[in-house]
């Protein structure tokens, strides 16, 4: 067992997300292991009421640290490192002129081995402790994402991109000597999931690319995995962009909507998170409801690209599972940070006041406990309440000047998780501890 004495941020899960925040100025968190040996949250509260509970054990002391739960990002690109910051009229040209030339590097195992290792390093960097993120469509890629997983023991979530239409050869699903591409991405979807999901805290996620650049053989194939793998994850990309939608309604005329089409080939259940959400009727919303689908809400990628202001109005009012996500490398920066305060920017646009949803607490919520919750890993990760996975980050918020004097001043929580949404970034984050397996 250890024990550590700091200011501690976790949320109550009984209660709405604007104001589920808990926080002890003066807090102790002591991490043990479970029946499975998976170090997790054993007792938090108040330093006075549960020191002696634990008289023998030594406290590591952070004094003026908080101590907060492992950020978690529900939506990026390993392959997209580079890519960060390209700029394009909009979502096709960028794929087209930049990322699709990017991703065709991954084909080669080392190169994805060094931007595997790069990746997950500047996660870990950033305070982000849980992931679901595209690899690309090679095997290769998938292979080296979750070796360098392994080593790091972090809860990390990939798959390979199913991609078999409207892109370049070397960017596409390639086919082998018994099988043509569409068949082989479903084979090979299928041999990693049964080579990597579940393995230590590994998880695969069946990754059809967007409806553009999928047949109908490889959206049903995927569909018909997912049914058969109900644990495994699903993640893609809809309504994003109008020329985007234009496209993939022209495909599929006979779908509802776009949204529809992934319905159509049994794709939206629980476990799937689709990248976007932006272009949304209430229908959409519904569907995404009733199918207990989950958002990945994507505000400085929607920004960069101009593709759109999430609808957080629309989706309380009808009530479909979101959380936020970097989305790099369309999205411009890994930092959790970053991430909410240009939620809170989209959030604002056209809005006369800020909804529930852009409370400090929820924007916080939103990116740990809601994100967990919204890959239904509520109580696992993306907390800190007895019995969550011991993923946690040490943030200084004397790390700059200008922090120190903010943070010093707040009157109060909202106004204290407020200034490091607007202020912070990767030198707020002092330590990242990634829960171990003993
Ligand atoms: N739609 C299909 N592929 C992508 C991608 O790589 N990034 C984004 N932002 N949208 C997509
Ligand atoms: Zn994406």
């Amino acid at each position: 067992m250890q024990a550590y004495r700091a200011a501690i941020l976790r949320f109550a899960t009984d209660r709405d997300p604007g104001q589920a925040a808990l926080y002890e100025q003066d807090g102790l968190l002591v991490v043990g292991p479970n029946a499975q040996g998976r170090q997790v949250v054993q007792a938090v509260g108040p330093w006075h009421a549960l020191r002696a509970r634990f008289p023998e054990l030594a406290v590591t002391h952070w004094p003026g640290r908080i101590v907060v739960p492992g950020f978690v990002d529900l939506h990026s690109h390993y392959p997209q490192t580079n890519v960060i910051g390209s700029p394009a009229e909009g979502l096709l040209p960028w794929l087209e002129n930049y990322t699709f030339p990017e991703e065709k590097r991954f084909a080669s195992p080392d190169h994805a081995a060094e931007a595997a290792q790069f990746f997950i390093a500047e996660l870990l960097r950033q305070g982000v402790t849980t992931a679901l993120t595209f690899a690309s469509s090679h095997p290769a890629s998938v292979q080296a994402f979750f070796s360098e997983a392994q080593k790091h023991r972090m809860r990390l979530i990939t798959g390979l991109c199913l991609m078999d239409r409207h892109a370049p050869p070397g960017v596409l699903n390639q086919p082998s000597a018994s099988a043509d591409a569409t068949e082989q991405s479903l084979l090979d979807t299928e041999a990693l999931i049964q080579q990597w999901h579940g393995v230590e805290r590994l998880g695969y996620a069946i990754t059809p690319r967007f409806v553009p650049t999928c047949t109908e053989a490889q959206l049903r194939g995927a569909g018909e995995l997912a049914a058969r793998y109900p644990q495994v994850w699903i993640q893609s990309h809809v309504a994003e962009n109008k020329a985007e939608i234009a496209w993939a309604r022209a495909l599929f005329p006979v779908s509802r909507s776009y949204l529809g089409t992934y319905a159509d080939f049994g794709l939206l259940r629980q476990r799937a998170v689709y990248a976007h959400c932006l272009h949304f009727d209430d229908d959409d919303r519904t569907l995404m409801r009733d199918t207990g689908a989950a958002a990945a809400v994507c505000p400085t990628s929607n920004l960069f690209l101009g593709s759109g202001f999430f609808d957080y109005a629309g989706a309380d009012r009808v009530g479909f599972q979101y959380g936020l996500a970097s989305d790099v490398g369309g999205g411009t920066s890994f930092s959790p940070f970053h991430t909410m305060l240009a939620a809170y920017y989209v959030g604002r646009e056209g809005q006369t006041k800020p909804g529930l949803s852009l409370r400090p607490q929820h924007m916080w919520w939103q990116h740990t406990a809601g994100a967990a919750q919204a890959l239904g890993l509520a109580g696992v990760v993306g907390n800190l309440q007895p019995g969550c996975e011991a993923d946690f980050v040490v943030l200084n918020p004397q790390a700059t000047p200008l922090l120190a004097r903010k943070t010093a001043a707040a009157a109060n929580l909202d106004e204290l998780l407020f200034s490091m949404i607007v202020l912070g970034d990767d030198r707020l984050v002092e330590q990242t501890v990634i829960s171990q397996a003993i």
